[in-house]
């Protein structure tokens, strides 16, 4: 949604700024882990002072069980593992620093969307217009036990409801209209009843009344971000999202992503420049390059021997601790198609891997390579960044994701990373403006 060529920049609060990583020294030193607030407002003023468009936080509602057929390996190693409502924090983050936004996960197989609606609506009016929703179908087995599925929505089902639940979501915050609020005292009339509108929607999923009682918020409609990779997941972004995250980690791959994005979107009469992208990726900022390298192997060495394997069994839903020592991924490619959750991209895997790797050693890759990274000195790193960003359109930016220190990395990335972007031009010296879309629009 951008309309300069600005690199936009945030961070990936999730599971992915924790997972291993607590063991590292110095993490969370004179902080409670995730339950007070002083670490992530700590947070917030860090980001805001490199001027970063926002802070994201992940989510599921889910405890991982994929591996080892029980909770019990999550809990121990802390990887996706524990997964706090952080709604309640953004209130408090956004008091911290002024012009940063946050951006926070919702269900749409889960969450109603009149409660949705709701809820963005609030932390709209409570950020100032800094709030963000990452719209995600959810695909974790034990989520839809908790919601009480006995088995998980498939998935173009999934996708087929978000349709149907952004439409309503999107018509709850328009239907009351930005100058409804009149605050006449001498007539008392406090809103005009013409610029408040009933929905009277009757769908496939979802009868919805309306209107959504409550004030305009300062961004009416919050930022919608959509993450899938799929064709329904780009059908949805295309659609409704003004911000996608990709994690695709090669140049060409990302070239041919931001083509296919753009196609869907001139389809359905909406500008490139409508659906920004934020590119995963880890930065290892030292003096040197010998030094950023050195960084990242201490990143590596605290990943846990099972961690490829707990990575895998997570994202295809198949407990991979249960294959003989030594299998190859061939071996579990019809297991895999099985459980119906991901089997594009383990396709995409078979053809892109050696086929004599064991499971293992491709789990360790797995878990490691799953994203780009830039590791180098500040001016390295902006070489790197700067390619990416001009050979994919300039069209979004950057997040800092899976495998950085929240504090450590984001405040290096702050103060050595972020200078040398913007003495390129690249990336911004001032917010643009008091809400979200203001500066991702910038
Ligand atoms: C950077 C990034 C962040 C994501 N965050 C979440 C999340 O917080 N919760 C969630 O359930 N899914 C999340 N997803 C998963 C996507 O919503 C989507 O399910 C996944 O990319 C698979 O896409 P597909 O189903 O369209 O193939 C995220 C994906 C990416 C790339």
């Amino acid at each position: 949604m951008s309309r300069s060529r600005l690199m936009h920049l945030a961070a990936d609060l999730s599971h992915v700024h924790t997972d291993y990583l607590w063991s590292l020294p110095g993490e969370w030193e004179n902080y409670s882990y995730y339950s007070g607030p002083e670490f992530y407002e700590d947070i917030t003023r860090i980001a805001a002072r490199g001027k970063m468009d926002m802070l994201f936080f992940g989510d599921s509602g889910g405890t991982p069980e994929d591996y080892g057929g029980d909770f019990r390996t999550a809990v121990r190693l802390g990887t996706r593992w524990p997964r706090h409502d952080m709604g309640p924090m953004i209130p408090i983050m956004s008091r911290a620093a002024k012009g940063i936004g946050f951006g926070i996960t919702m269900s749409t197989t889960y969450q109603h969307p009149f409660h949705v609606a709701r809820v963005f609506n609030g932390l709209d009016h409570v950020t100032g217009g800094r709030i963000a929703w990452n719209a995600v179908t959810s695909r974790s087995k034990n989520e839809a036990a908790n919601y009480g599925y006995s088995k998980m929505v498939e998935h173009d089902a999934r996708y087929d409801r978000a349709q149907e639940h952004l439409k309503v979501a999107c018509m709850l915050w328009e239907s009351t209209e930005p100058d409804m609020l009149k605050l006449d005292k001498q007539n008392q009339v406090f809103g005009d009843p013409d610029k408040v509108h009933a929905l009277n929607f009757e769908g496939k999923y979802y009868n919805v009344r309306g209107p959504l009682p409550a004030l305009p918020s300062p961004q009416g409609r919050p930022v919608i971000i959509q993450a899938g990779q799929s064709g329904p997941g780009m059908d949805l972004a295309t659609s409704y999202a003004d911000l996608q995250f990709s994690t695709r980690r090669t140049i060409e791959s990302m070239k041919a992503h931001r083509q296919k994005l753009d196609t869907m979107l001139v389809d359905k009469g909406r500008s490139p420049r409508d659906l920004g992208i934020l590119w995963s990726v880890r930065i290892q900022v030292a003096e040197s390059l010998a030094d950023a390298k050195r960084k990242e192997q201490a990143y590596l060495d605290a990943i846990p021997p099972e961690a490829g394997l707990i990575e895998l069994s997570s994202m295809y839903g198949l407990d991979f601790s249960t294959l003989p020592k030594g299998a190859r991924l061939i071996d579990a490619a019809e297991m895999v198609r099985a459980q119906n959750v991901h089997w594009g991209s383990f396709e995409e895997l078979l053809k892109t891997t050696d086929p004599a790797l064991t499971i293992e050693e491709f789990g360790r890759q797995f878990v490691t390579d799953r994203i780009l990274v830039a590791a180098g000195t500040p001016a390295q790193i902006a070489d790197r960044l700067e390619m990416l960003h001009e050979e994919t359109g300039a069209n979004g930016g950057f997040m800092l994701a899976r495998g950085f220190s929240a504090q450590g990395n984001i405040r290096e990335f702050v103060d050595y990373v972020v200078p040398e972007l913007q003495r390129r031009g690249l990336s911004r010296k001032e917010y643009a403006g008091d809400r979200l879309k203001d500066n991702l629009l910038d």
